[in-house]
């Protein structure tokens, strides 16, 4: 079964056309980083225009790439929910349109169990149930993913998720959006234990928050500043990031051992983390449990992952009516 999937719920406009849920047969991503970076983040109009604007011609190369035309695929998927409504409401209304004018089955998908289905892709082996953590720009979730279209959240951050925390602290620091890589890159330079920094303390075992930890470093920035003392960033990038990984950890393997899950799957942009990684290795070899973390190119936006889940979704018989809305937040549970 093919699928043409359309990812467009932030700054990426994304097209892929993806084989039986696990095989990329084409997958363009366009990224709108430059238009936002000038004001340090994204502007959600901004990111609509830009989704209309080039839309039709990434449909296009992602046709031509895979050498197929409109009347070979077999059903049109898009990203729905969560995200900006202006945004998400661009892809809905064209996958809407080809769904209508070439008669093929529309299938809504939920942007968060597209990351997760990433690793449908990358890992053909891999199938559910496992425990999941989701670290992306606006999400910061341990999932038990039962099937491939059944979710139980069992942790959830309190504030802001771990990528919003990163290109926060990244801002203040001087970093262009989205700053999350470049502290990456800085961290890799400098001294993890130059600088102590709070472990937020949160009273559900699986809970996460980060808006303290991203506050004490803007503190230490900003003090810095007035007293016109230099800091070492490179080391605060290390310390910042070193403290965020270890309360992932801590949290997503300490859930593994009690649920008993054997098998940990990590999906969303920030897991393209150096630092994030290692250390997700590091306590999976400790504990025997099977790591699966996707490639690069597949944990930050793309349609290829959109196009995994709706075959999945296909399968459940989950269509979409041509009266699909968009909407900007919804839990991965209610759909
Ligand atoms: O999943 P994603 O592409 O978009 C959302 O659904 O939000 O995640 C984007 C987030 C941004 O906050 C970005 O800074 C972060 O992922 N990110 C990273 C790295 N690469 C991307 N954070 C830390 N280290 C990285 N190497
Ligand atoms: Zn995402």
């Amino acid at each position: 079964m093919k699928i043409l999937a359309i990812e467009s719920s932030c700054d990426e406009t994304a097209v892929a056309i993806v084989q039986d849920g696990r095989q990329i047969l084409s997958s363009v991503v366009y990224s709108q980083i430059e238009e936002h970076q000038k004001y340090g983040g994204v502007v959600p109009e901004i990111a609509s225009r830009k989704h209309i604007e080039t839309i039709v011609a990434i449909t296009d190369t992602a046709l031509k790439d895979a050498n197929l035309s409109l009347d070979e695929l077999d059903a049109i998927a898009v990203t729905t929910y969560p995200g900006l409504i202006g945004a998400l409401l661009v892809g809905v209304n064209f996958a809407k349109g080809i769904a209508f004018s070439k008669n093929k089955p529309l299938i809504a998908v939920h942007h968060i169990k597209g990351h997760i289905a990433a690793n449908y892709i990358a890992f053909p082996q891999l199938k559910p149930p496992f425990l999941c953590l989701v670290v992306s720009g606006g999400h910061t979730h341990i999932i038990e993913v039962l099937d491939y279209t059944t979710f139980n959240i069992i942790g959830k951050t309190r504030d802001d998720a771990v990528g919003e925390a990163f290109d926060k602290t990244a801002r203040t620091m001087g970093f262009p959006y989205p700053g999350g890589i470049h502290v990456d890159k800085a961290a890799a330079k400098g001294d993890a234990s130059k600088y102590k920094l709070p472990k937020p303390k949160v009273d559900t075992p699986y809970d996460f928050s980060f808006s303290g930890l991203k506050t004490a470093v803007i503190n230490l920035v900003h003090n810095a500043k007035q007293k016109e003392q230099e800091l070492d960033i490179d080391s605060l990038c290390a310390s910042f990031q070193k403290t965020v990984c270890e309360i992932i950890c801590d949290k997503l393997f300490a859930a593994a051992q009690h649920l008993d899950y054997k098998t940990v799957v990590v999906a969303g942009g920030v897991c393209a983390n150096s630092g994030l990684r290692e250390m997700l290795h590091h306590y999976a070899n400790q504990r025997d449990i099977t790591l699966f973390i996707p490639p690069i190119a597949l944990c930050g936006d793309n349609a290829a992952m959109i196009g995994a889940q709706a075959f999945f979704e296909y399968q459940q018989n989950n269509l979409a009516e041509l009266n699909l809305n968009a909407q900007a937040s919804k839990s991965i549970q209610n759909v």
